[in-house]
């Protein structure tokens, strides 16, 4: 992986850096130079990823939190400006893909789906929109990152309530660069296709089963090629926004 070094002198929060994109994002931050401030609800595997960074040269802190809790995204919001100041980079990750059919009815899914993909989403970038427009008053670079998917786009069956969270993330980003745009604060949505990391192990046997021959037969990107990605867009001088990246295995159409 490339080492973004323009990234000393950020600092960032990942949400969903306990696996997966949000770990292998927060590493290739960190490598980059950013500190590094790890959103997640598995106080251990942060705690695992945060001694990673720091065994390799990086700065990280683990901080518990729920991106489906308000006060607990107020909370994480004070510890990482405790520890590292005023945020400037935010990666919106936390995410969870549930089967929906519609036969089935299954308000419970559609539920934490909506709060975590969207309403986490928003919770985050309201703690720290503050943190963001004040660094890129201040002549810095701010950037927020959202993580959709190609299924904002896509047409998914069993999947329509996941496809519909991420395209209200992606028509989310897109609209916000009207907010922050003038203001100097970046806005990119990443629409990443298979990524391998644990997103599929919150469907049962039989839903995950039913993707299989289709991962095999597209193949998937590791989260570190997704988290390249990250780093390179966060990476660019402060006027260059690349504000939408579609990144998939080549076999993916
Ligand atoms: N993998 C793919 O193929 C793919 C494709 C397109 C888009 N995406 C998107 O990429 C993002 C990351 O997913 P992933 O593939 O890396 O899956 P993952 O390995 O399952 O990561 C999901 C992360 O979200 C965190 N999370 C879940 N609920 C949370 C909550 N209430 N508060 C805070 N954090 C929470 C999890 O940590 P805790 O359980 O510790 O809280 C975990 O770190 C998601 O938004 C997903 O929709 C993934």
């Amino acid at each position: 992986m490339t080492n973004y070094d323009t990234l000393t002198d950020r600092t960032a929060v990942v949400t969903g850096a306990s696996s997966g994109i949000g770990e292998a994002t927060a590493r290739a931050l960190a490598a980059g130079g950013a500190a590094v401030a790890l959103f997640a609800r598995r106080g251990d595997k942060l705690a695992d990823v945060a001694a990673k960074i720091t065994a390799d040269g990086g700065r990280a802190i683990a901080v518990e939190v729920d991106v489906t809790s308000a006060s607990s995204v107020a909370d994480g919001g004070a510890a990482v400006r405790g520890a590292f100041g005023r945020v400037d980079l935010v990666v919106n990750n936390a995410g969870v893909m549930l089967a929906a059919p519609m036969t089935d009815v299954r308000t419970d899914h559609w539920a934490r789906m909506i709060d975590l993909n969207v309403t986490g989403a928003l919770r985050v970038i309201g703690e720290f929109t503050p943190d963001l427009v004040a660094a890129a008053a201040d002549g810095g670079t701010a950037d927020l990152v959202d993580i959709s998917s190609v299924a904002a786009h896509g047409l998914f069956p069993n999947y329509a309530v996941y496809c519909a969270t991420k395209a209200a993330i992606t028509h989310l980003s897109a609209n916000l660069r009207t907010e922050f745009g003038p203001k100097d604060v970046r806005v990119t949505n990443i629409e990443p296709g298979i990524v391998r990391s644990e997103l599929l192990s919150h469907l049962d046997e039989d839903q995950a089963a039913g993707l299989a021959p289709w991962i095999d037969s597209v193949g998937s990107l590791s989260a570190e090629e997704l988290a390249d990605v990250v780093a390179y867009a966060a990476s660019r001088a402060r006027h260059v926004n690349l504000r939408q990246i579609i990144v998939q295995p080549t076999r993916q159409v």
